[in-house]
């Protein structure tokens, strides 16, 4: 692993300074802003994997070495993320890969959850019809876990080295211990009251009945046992062997709905990727069941529409980003969810026509209220990981329980929580979920179906078509709009990747009408000509999503691991 050149330099965000490419503009990033001091990327010849924790990066850059590819290093450092980041890592939740071969072959697998088949629509509705809180917490909110499924068929269809040995690390961090970082532990203590209300879940999490401190080891020998016979047996042993009869006890012990048949059912699904361009950069990324494709292509058409974007940080901008993004929102929400229960008008909210569309109706100096918006068509916590391999094959992996550790039911003897994904369901359609999403009819509960999910795996292309950047995050629907911004910050805003990752964002996804911003990150002049314009500035969440990100360059690969929350590049 080799340190860039840029190691050196004072790291910073005057472009003129920093920037490999021509400058355009200074950005304006306040010096309050806490990521100022933009860190180096790493820099590696042939492989790269950047994840949310440093031992699955390695894990991941191993497997590579040892002659694996992108996707055996995705199998591996996802089941390590399930060790050693379980707030967010996972196997008892859902996610979505986005893969691009050195061919130019693209391909998307969902294995999203998927709602019991004794689901229905107000399960979540007391008997005056409020919404309870049984969808965030607790054993209803659980859908069917397709993540070792999705893992075995991306293995399947695209995996080199043996299963058996891409499973095993895992297997042993868990058996032996790992020691807890500070960012982690801070999570294990502000989660403790809500993981106490589980006792199984408490002593997985909090041994001895205290959240570890930095530098405790945590061993997980349940879980362990149950990565040994995922290992063994493969995805079998998780969907009709030992690890389903103990979620099914759990389940009839806690009230829950997954049954064997559930779990029997349970598939993975490839799809086509959505594909779109920026500027004459392509853009693949993930279609429904997740919305992060098309509502970042359908912001990004209405961004190209704008021959030349004001400059970062300016109020100008952000308008325009706003107005993009609640644009954007405000069509996901109302029309898209899982693709085997509802049509989808796709081809056209991916249309740079319809784009133009909505562009015109963006006034230059005034926001337009989200309850304004026309029909314009008829009709915490997450984690995302990118990897490139030394072929040029690309992985974009975004994976989640849902919640920091979803539901907080973890399953009694196996060592895991199983996820609280039926909250992205509309519970009921028209009220907020837990990230004040505001969703339609389309996304209703029913049996069999898959929660409508913000997760944005992308890959982009450069102008001559070679592979040039690999990203994604965790933060609900904030994901969309933080890939959305890394993207335009590199093209639009010459910013190196670090740059681009480290700079403040801010996000709006239509309802509720409010912008919001990163403390620190928004220039107070800034602030108040949006505020004359009609912005509505209500909260500001303390960041907005975590990104890790790829950049090929000539030089090779650079990996930058968002300083938000953590995360760690390695390569070789
Ligand atoms: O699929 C979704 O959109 C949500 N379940 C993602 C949740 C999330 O990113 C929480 N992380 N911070």
């Amino acid at each position: 692993m080799r340190r860039h050149a840029l190691a050196s330099i004072a790291a910073c965000f005057t472009l003129a300074a920093c920037s490999s490419r021509a400058p355009r503009e200074t950005a304006h990033v306040p010096a309050s802003w806490r990521y100022a001091n933009v860190a180096p990327p790493v820099v590696a010849e042939h492989a790269m994997v950047v994840s949310e924790h440093p031992i699955a990066s390695r894990i991941g850059a191993d497997v590579m070495q040892r002659g694996g590819n992108s996707i055996d290093a995705a199998v591996a450092v996802s089941f390590t993320l399930a060790v050693v980041h379980p707030r967010a890592g996972n196997i008892g939740g859902g996610g979505f890969l986005v893969y691009r071969a050195a061919s130019g072959e693209v391909a998307a697998l969902d294995y999203r959850e998927t709602a019991p088949a004794a689901a229905t629509r107000d399960m979540f509705l007391d008997s005056a019809g409020n919404l309870t809180e049984r969808s965030v917490i607790g054993p209803l909110a659980a859908g069917v876990p397709g993540v070792v499924a999705g893992l075995a068929a991306m293995h399947a269809r695209y995996g080199h080295l043996p299963w058996r040995d891409l499973v095993i690390p895992a297997v042993e961090l868990a058996r032996q211990g790992f020691v807890v970082d500070s960012v982690r532990a801070l999570t294990y203590a502000e989660q403790a009251p809500k993981l106490r209300r589980f006792p199984y879940t408490a002593s997985l999490y909090l041994p001895g009945g205290q959240p570890p401190a930095p530098g405790d080891t945590l061993r997980q020998p349940d879980l362990a046992r149950t990565l040994q016979l995922i290992a063994d047996s493969g995805a079998p042993s998780f969907y009709g062997g030992r690890v389903a009869d103990l979620i099914v006890a759990q389940m009839r012990r806690s009230g829950g709905l997954i049954t064997h048949a559930d779990l029997a059912a349970y598939r993975a699904k490839w799809r086509e990727p959505i594909q779109g361009s920026y500027r004459g950069w392509g853009i693949i990324s993930m279609p429904p069941s997740s919305s992060g494709g098309v509502t970042l292509v359908e912001i990004l058409n209405i961004l190209e529409g704008y021959r030349r974007l004001p400059p970062f940080g300016s109020a100008a901008l952000i308008h325009l980003e706003t107005e993009a993004m609640r644009r954007a929102f405000t069509d996901r929400n109302r029309h898209l969810g899982d693709p085997d229960f509802v049509e989808m008008p796709i081809a056209r909210l991916t249309s740079k026509v319809y784009a133009a569309q909505l562009q015109r109706s963006i006034a230059r100096s005034r926001a337009t209220p989200s309850a304004e918006l026309p029909a314009a068509i008829d009709s915490r916590e997450t984690t995302h990981f990118s990897i490139v391999d030394p072929e040029g094959n690309a992985v974009a992996v975004t994976t989640t329980p849902n919640s920091f550790f979803g539901s907080k039911v973890a399953v009694t003897g196996a060592g895991f929580v199983l996820n609280n994904t039926m909250d992205d369901f509309a519970a009921t359609p028209g009220a907020p979920n837990q990230f004040g999403l505001v969703q339609g009819e389309v996304n209703a509960i029913a049996p069999g179906k898959r929660p409508l999910s913000a997760m944005t795996p992308t890959i982009v292309t450069d102008p001559h078509g070679h592979l040039a950047l690999v990203l994604g995050s965790p933060g609900g629907p904030r994901i969309i709009s933080a890939v959305c911004q890394v993207i335009s910050n590199v093209i639009d805003h010459g910013m190196t990747l670090a740059q681009a990752v480290s700079a403040p964002r801010i996000h709006h996804q239509g309802l509720p009408d409010s912008l919001l911003w990163e403390q620190g990150g928004l220039p107070p002049e800034a602030r108040r000509e949006l505020e004359a314009m009609g912005h509505q500035f209500h909260q500001h969440p303390e960041t907005l999503g975590d990104v890790s990100a790829i950049r090929v360059t000539k030089s090779g690969l650079e990996g930058v691991a968002d300083p938000r929350r953590g995360g760690g590049a390695a390569g070789n």
